[in-house]
């Protein structure tokens, strides 16, 4: 909670798309905070061990199953498997609700450092909000590592979340969500806001890479 209090939360049910590092990392941010998860993957069956140690409020399922359960949807897919993972989730198991996307679009092909396969006038976020008419999409979570998302602990205080997203609300929501896992918050406006967040990134993998310490966060000062 950063020292600071926020007004508390009501318990929610969180579906994350994504078995991965982050989907199991923001997975137990949200129920440190009380929410119960649903996490999906196309196979539910390998998070078994993992969920055996997690706690009763979570369980697995299929990304269907995950989109369909959660008052609040977190997308945490390998950026060039979102557009199948939302195919096989149902759009309409997206209609109304506030979905965070911590995607990048990450292209590996070349090896490392990987390039961006969409950018400057288009972003992997703008894609997903296309993909989800009816939902209201907030880009976050996606320009810090896995490790640093919930509670991050840094000399120099808290780092700041960048976010952008179309639906005011929604971004209220998500806001609030960082803050308790200890952010400060960034709001860049509109979801084409996405385009500047997704290689934010790229700064984020380049300096981790060239530094062999992936201890670090974005902090914007002000005056
Ligand atoms: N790792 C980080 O620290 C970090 C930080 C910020 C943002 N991100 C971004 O967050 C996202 C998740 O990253 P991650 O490291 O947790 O895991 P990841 O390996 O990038 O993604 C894992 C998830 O993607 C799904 N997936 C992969 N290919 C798919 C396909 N063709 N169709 C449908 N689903 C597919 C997997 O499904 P199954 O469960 O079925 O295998 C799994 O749930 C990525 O977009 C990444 O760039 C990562």
């Amino acid at each position: 909670m950063n020292g600071l209090e926020f007004p508390a939360m009501e318990a929610m049910k969180v579906g994350i798309l994504g078995s991965g590092d982050v989907g199991r990392a923001l997975a137990k941010g949200f129920l440190g905070l009380g929410h119960s998860v649903k996490i999906g993957t196309r196979d539910p069956q390998k998070l078994r061990e993992w969920l055996s140690t997690a706690g009763d409020r979570v369980s697995s399922g299929t990304f269907a199953e995950a989109a369909k359960s959660g008052d609040l949807i977190v997308l945490a897919t390998l950026g060039t498997g979102t557009e199948q993972a939302l195919h096989l989730a149902g759009p309409e198991n997206f209609a109304g609700k506030t979905v965070i996307d911590a995607t990048n679009p990450l292209d590996f092909s070349g090896g490392m450092p990987p390039k961006l396969f969409v950018g400057h006038t288009d972003s992997l976020g703008e894609r997903v909000q296309r993909w989800l008419p009816g939902a209201r999409v907030v880009k976050a979570f996606n320009t810090v590592g896995n490790a640093f998302m919930v509670n991050p602990k840094f000399p120099g205080g808290p780092p700041d979340m960048f976010l952008c997203g179309n639906d005011e609300a929604a971004k209220k929501l998500v806001s609030q969500i960082c803050q308790h896992f200890g952010w400060g918050v960034i709001d860049l406006g509109g979801i084409e806001g996405s385009r500047h967040l997704e290689p934010m990134c790229m700064v984020w993998v380049l300096y981790g890479a060239r530094s062999g310490a992936w201890t670090h966060a974005f902090k914007m000062l002000h005056l």
